[in-house]
Formats: C-alpha cells, structure tokens, sequence
C-alpha cells in the first residue's frame, strides 16, 4: 500500500517538471522581442539563430554588443555563412538600441 502510495506520488511530481519544462521551452521560443515584426529584427531572427537561440538585446550592454557582434561576425565567417557589412550593422544598431 505505502509503496503504490509513494510511486504515484513520484510520477505526479513527474509529470509536473515535464509540464515545467514544456512551460519554460515555450516561453523562450515567444520570448516578448522589442520592435516586434520590423526589418531588422527580422534580420536578427534569420542571421542570428543559425547557430544558437535567438538573442534578447537585453542580456548585454551596448558595449558588450559592440565586441559581440565582432566576434559573431567571426564565427560566421569561419563557417562560410553569408554576411554583409549592411546586415551586421543594422543587426547592431537594433541591439544597441535596445540594450540593457
Ligand atoms: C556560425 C555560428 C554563429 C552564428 C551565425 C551566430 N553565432 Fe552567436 N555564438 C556562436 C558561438 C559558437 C557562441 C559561443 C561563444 C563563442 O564561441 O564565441 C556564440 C555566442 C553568442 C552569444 C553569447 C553569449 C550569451 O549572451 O549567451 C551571443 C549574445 C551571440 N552569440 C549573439 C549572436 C548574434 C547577435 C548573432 C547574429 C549577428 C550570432 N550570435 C550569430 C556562434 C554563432
């Protein structure tokens, strides 16, 4: 009795990390992004997650961002991934303009 008792209670708290985890995925997929549906955050979205999620302005300064974008430009250029200076420098401009 105390053992069914004890796995029931395990799987409830299964079950509800699972619905946690389910939970937080979403919300970074729909994560609230500043300027919603202009160009250059649409070019963020198709520049910037080729290699890893997509990057909230907020997580840096607009320092930071500076040298970021430096080093990104490097790693895609090590992988051949097409960039223009155009691109990266209005991917820049919305970062630190909405930087933290
Ligand atoms: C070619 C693959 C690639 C592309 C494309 C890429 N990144 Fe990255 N990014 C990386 C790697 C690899 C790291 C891990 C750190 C490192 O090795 O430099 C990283 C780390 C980061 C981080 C690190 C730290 C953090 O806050 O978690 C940020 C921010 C970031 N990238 C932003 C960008 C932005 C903005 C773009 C678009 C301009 C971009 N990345 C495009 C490969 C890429």
């Amino acid at each position: 009795m105390l053992l069914s008792y004890l796995v029931r209670f395990l799987l409830q708290i299964l079950c509800l990390a699972l619905l946690l985890g389910m939970a937080s995925c979403v919300s970074v997929s729909h994560q609230n992004m500043p300027e919603e549906n202009s160009a250059d955050l649409g070019l963020l979205k198709k520049k910037c997650t080729l290699c890893h999620g997509l990057p909230h302005p907020k997580r840096h300064t607009k320092e930071e961002w500076g040298h970021l974008i430096t080093i990104m430009t490097k790693r895609m250029n090590e992988k051949n991934i097409s960039n223009t200076k155009e691109e990266l420098s209005k991917i820049k401009s919305y970062l630190q303009r909405n930087a933290r």
